[in-house]
């Protein structure tokens, strides 16, 4: 691995260019390095690539990928280029103009191996003829019974944080940014798509080209192939989807035209293009992905009544603060997700009130005090800087840079009022678009701009290089909530569930609701609140989970079935967790069911999930 180097960032880049003489600007662009990153073998600062032409064809069958990856580089001092690789197969290697050379495979550890290519001065382009490995963990391919329409097999990826290597050789990086091209070759009758510019009609040969014209790290390449149709929302945005699903999906992101106005008219100009949103089958690992041009979302947020696309604004919000400035390193995943939770916040705020964007908050607030309380106070990895050297970055990965994140930002905001902060907010997208950003180059950055212009002190120390939550955190009140509490108090007292007056309550009242239902509710209130409320079989998945892990946790068996099939039918890892590690907590009261369902559902499941639930087993 690496030596650290400190890391020195674009900022010379940052002002403005436009002034500059060629040479004034060649010196500044020279200065340019790339931070260290113990996640990746690539040497950017000796030769970088700039520019990856994909051109590759799928096999369903036998679960491979094959092609090449032709990429345009620029090299600085050294004889190698030095590529991330993980499980592939190299066939052979090529410089400009299929000019022959030598490569090296250096094995490495948990970031997979350093493909070392031979360079000389003369070369600017290097092509890599692949084939992916059976166990390619960015990869998922579906059978079609386990799609949701259950007709046409499926393939999605997932790239973040460092899995792209798994199925294209890359500097693996997320400080390392590229423009691509690509190829693809599907079976005839599917239809693929990508984080690029995509078609929205299936074509008759199986064979369609992408192109992505704005540099991006690689962890933001994506590719989805399937029975796969489109319907626009407004005139930049749109649903992909399994036609099961495709009607239900457009009238779920209806709002979607609007929110991406409304987060223009807060941080600048949308700089993407189009903004589309593929719902990908159940087994999706994750809420959603934020790859550009076109989010990737779990179909468990299609509830009928729009309640969850706050999960939209959270991925819209990335095209500025994660995909336009993103992390330097995975150690600063704070950056790219707490970011995100604030502005996903502001755009609740501005679409639905603030009424609605304060029971958000509540719950951000509610979940991270717990989640800290659970990993204890002096954990290193509850400081948003955390120090992910020789591990996994998927190890350090909590809801701490998500909503500590968010809480920090928010106290700043509320410290030095909404004015002074957007506009801080907004020099920070302008200045640092298109780069990679450290904490520290953060600090400095507020330390110039916003801090500069207030005699007001902000203790960023123990936000961010501190565990635990600072005690100056906000109290967060919501009525709403307050509401709820008191309806509970007096459920819990003994009225009848019946007499709960739940007619005008959200998806999240609900959830405030249950996730605060006393331990010692006796077995009639809970059939009383499942009669009333059909909780075990309510098609909202958010409160699905809630009610199910509490089902468990109080031994209402009542439940089991119902949690039985959510764990074998859903994949994201933020619902299969919590639930497995409840039905594992409790197990002397059902002793083997939950290895009994992981046996069952782990083949359903992506490597994200699959590798988290299986340390959690093990931990037995
Ligand atoms: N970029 C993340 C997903 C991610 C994080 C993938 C870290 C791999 C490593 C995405 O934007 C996200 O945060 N998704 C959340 C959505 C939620 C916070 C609204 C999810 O999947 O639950
Ligand atoms: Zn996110």
């Amino acid at each position: 691995m690496r030596k650290l180097i400190t890391p020195i960032l674009a900022v010379a880049m940052a002002i403005s260019v436009v002034s500059c003489s060629v040479e004034e600007k060649k010196q500044k662009e020279e200065k340019v390095m790339y931070s260290e990153d113990p996640h990746s073998f690539s040497k950017p600062n000796e030769a970088v690539v700039k520019h990856l032409s994909l051109d590759i064809s799928l096999d369903f069958d036998t679960k491979i990928i094959n092609g090449v990856a032709l990429y345009k580089i620029e090299r600085k001092t050294a004889d190698s280029i030095v590529f991330d690789v993980k499980g592939l197969t190299i066939n052979k290697v090529f410089l400009n103009y299929g000019k022959a050379t030598t490569f090296e495979i250096k094995k490495g550890d948990i970031n997979g191996d350093a493909l070392v290519i031979k360079i000389d001065e003369s070369t600017t382009e290097v092509g890599i003829d692949y084939t992916t490995g059976k166990g390619a963990l960015a990869l998922q391919w579906l059978a079609l019974e386990q799609t949701g329409g259950k007709e046409t097999p499926y393939l999605f990826t997932q790239g973040q944080a460092i899995l792209t290597r798994t199925w294209i050789p890359c500097q693996d990086s997320p400080g390392i940014r590229i423009s691509y091209d690509a190829k693809v070759k599907v079976p005839v009758g599917m239809m693929a798509v990508m984080s690029a510019d995509n078609g929205q009609e299936k074509n008759a040969t199986g064979e369609y080209t992408f192109d992505m014209d704005i540099p991006i790290p690689c962890y933001l390449i994506a590719l989805a192939v399937g029975d796969i149709e489109f319907k626009a929302i407004g005139p930049r945005t749109g649903v992909y989807c399994e036609p099961y699903l495709l009607e239900e999906s457009a009238y779920e992101f209806g709002d979607m035209e609007r929110m991406l106005t409304v987060t223009e008219e807060m941080y600048g100009p949308y700089p993407w293009g189009r903004y589309d949103v593929i719902v990908l089958p159940p087994s999706f690992p994750f809420g959603g992905m934020e790859n550009p041009k076109l989010t990737f979302a779990t179909p468990t947020i299609i509830a009928g009544d729009r309640s969850l696309t706050a999960l939209i604004a959270h991925e819209m919000a990335h095209s500025w603060s994660g995909n336009l400035v993103t992390n330097a390193t995975w150690s600063h995943i704070w950056v790219n997700e707490g970011f995100t939770v604030y502005l996903e916040q502001r755009i609740m705020e501005e679409m639905y009130g603030r009424e609605y964007s304060e029971m958000l908050a509540s719950l951000s607030l509610q979940e991270v005090m717990e989640e800290i309380e659970e990993m204890g106070q002096d954990n290193p990895d509850t400081r948003l800087e955390i120090d992910l050297a020789g591990r996994n970055p998927d190890d350090g990965f909590s809801g701490v840079p998500y909503n500590k994140g968010y809480l920090m930002l928010r106290k700043m905001e509320e410290t030095y009022g909404r004015e002074l902060f957007d506009e801080f907010l907004k020099g920070y997208f302008k200045t640092y678009q298109f780069k990679s950003i450290t904490t520290q180059l953060f600090e400095e950055y507020l330390a110039d701009s916003l801090f500069s212009q207030s005699d007001i002190k902000f203790n960023t120390d123990e936000w961010i290089h501190k565990p635990g939550m600072p005690a100056s955190v906000s109290v967060i009140e919501s009525d709403k909530f307050l509401n709820v509490e008191v309806v509970m108090y007096e459920f819990v007292k003994g009225i009848d569930a019946s007499e709960i007056e739940t007619k005008d309550w959200s998806t999240h009242e609900w959830l405030h609701f249950i996730t605060n239902l006393p331990n010692d509710l006796t077995r009639a209130q809970m059939s009383n609140l499942d009669d009333v409320f059909n909780l075990t079989k309510s098609s909202n998945s958010e409160i699905l989970s809630a009610w199910l892990i509490y089902s468990v946790a109080n031994n209402y068996e009542v439940a089991f079935e119902s949690a039985e099939q959510f764990l074998i039918n859903v994949g994201r890892r933020k619902f299969l967790t919590p639930l497995y590690k409840k039905l594992i907590e409790t197990d002397e009261n059902h002793p083997g069911l939950a290895a009994s369902i992981y046996a069952k559902a782990r083949s359903n499941y992506h490597a994200v999930s699959y590798e988290t639930l299986d340390k959690l087993f093990e931990k037995q």
